[in-house]
């Protein structure tokens, strides 16, 4: 673990810290809509990308999926930011391909390529081959590692599990890869919706119980990632997305749950009535026009534009304060409106995140 980390005196185990109170838990309250003495603040992609640390870590442990296997390495990046940031919660280190691999299509993670999957589907026969009843057994190696954040975090802020949202999942596991376009994943929802929606199916079942089991073993709320929400239009959005997301979130009533679809401000209104306490909010979409459409009841979550941390520090902190104003300081939980950059200098980050919680709003 980084030596930056104030000393614990006494570790509770893991049956205590289960049945205690979470130390800072000011994300948990923002996301249950009640009031918070500031606004609280984490960064998607805060594990990974941009800590030298990190890439310490990740050269102890060879590669990429060597490390996501590694509980205990695991364990230690997921704390790194909530120690070198300070940040009010940490996210489990580990990545939204690990379902597919669970369901029986192993992917790659090649160095500057991203993800790559050897086998894809294209076929009624490719989906019924998928299992779902292995997933648990296979993804043990994540619980593992959420236990092991659970024990070295002492419960000094929350642990945020997460999933891809299904549709993100269907596009890497049809495609087999990044793509700008998706053709293949949005072809097969022109031609042959039924088959489409057998594979959204069988997403959904998996990232139900790899959700649930992510909660037993100790997180604290869930986010599901729906990065390529943006390249389908309203109505693929809310025939192949959302019905699938919100069964999710039907099944997920222990904690509270974040939905982040980017791209998706087309079907803001829809997701407004999504049965998830909060929505993430893209930089393409406004405080105002997100709110508007969510209704009053959502927490929102977001939403700075991640190249406003390559300006310089007075840029960073009133752009970061002009987000805050927009948003308000009530039923609000600051990110930014995507992963960082991996080139991103931390400190622009760290001040990002201290700019944050540093800021008094005008009450008047
Ligand atoms: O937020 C966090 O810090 C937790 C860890 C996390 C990772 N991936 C680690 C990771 C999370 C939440 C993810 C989610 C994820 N993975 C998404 C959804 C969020 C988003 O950014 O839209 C997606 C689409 C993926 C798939 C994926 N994983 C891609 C396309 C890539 C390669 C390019 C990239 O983003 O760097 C990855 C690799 C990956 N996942 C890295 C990390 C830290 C980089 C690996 C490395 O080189 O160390």
């Amino acid at each position: 673990m980084s030596n930056r980390r104030p000393k614990v005196r006494r570790r509770l185990s893991l049956v205590h810290l289960h049945r205690m109170k979470i130390e800072n838990d000011l994300i948990l309250r923002a996301a249950r809509g009640e009031e918070t003495e500031r606004v609280p603040v984490w960064v998607m992609r805060q594990a990974g990308r941009v800590l030298s640390e990190y890439r310490a870590t990740r050269a102890q442990a060879g590669s990429f999926k060597n490390l996501l296997m590694n509980p205990q390495l695991a364990a230690e990046v997921t704390i790194q930011p909530v120690d070198i940031l300070g940040v009010d919660a940490a996210i489990l280190f580990s990545d939204i391909l690990v379902i597919p691999e669970a369901m029986g299509l192993p992917y790659r993670m090649d160095e500057g390529k991203g993800p790559s999957f050897e086998n894809t589907i294209q076929s009624q026969a490719d989906v019924d081959k998928l299992s779902t009843e292995q997933v648990l057994d296979n993804l043990k190696y994540v619980f593992d590692a959420i236990t092991t954040v659970k024990y070295h975090l002492q419960n000094r802020v929350p642990l945020i599990g997460f999933a891809g949202a299904p549709w993100t999942i269907f596009c890497y596991m049809v495609e087999g890869r990044g793509s700008k376009t998706f053709s293949m994943s949005r072809s097969m929802l022109s031609e042959n919706p039924e088959l489409a929606h057998r594979l959204l199916r069988k997403i959904t079942d998996a990232t139900i119980v790899y959700l649930k089991q992510q909660i037993a073993c100790g997180c604290n709320m869930v986010q599901l990632f729906d990065s390529w929400a943006g390249i389908l239009n309203k109505d693929t959005y809310n025939t192949f997305a959302l019905p699938y997301i919100k069964e999710i979130c039907l099944a997920i009533d222990t904690v509270p749950m974040t939905v982040f679809a980017k791209g998706a401000f087309f079907s803001m209104e829809e997701m407004g009535q999504l049965p998830c306490r909060t929505l993430g909010i893209d930089w393409h979409t406004s405080p105002e026009f997100a709110r508007q459409m969510a209704g009053p009841d959502k927490t929102l979550q977001g939403n700075l534009d991640p190249a406003i941390l390559y300006g310089s520090e007075e840029f960073v902190i009133s752009e970061t304060k002009r987000m805050l104003d927009r948003f308000g300081s009530h039923k609000y939980i600051a990110n930014l409106g995507h992963g960082v950059y991996p080139d991103i200098n931390h400190e622009k980050l760290k001040l990002f995140i201290q700019t944050v919680q540093a800021h008094q709003f005008n009450r008047s």
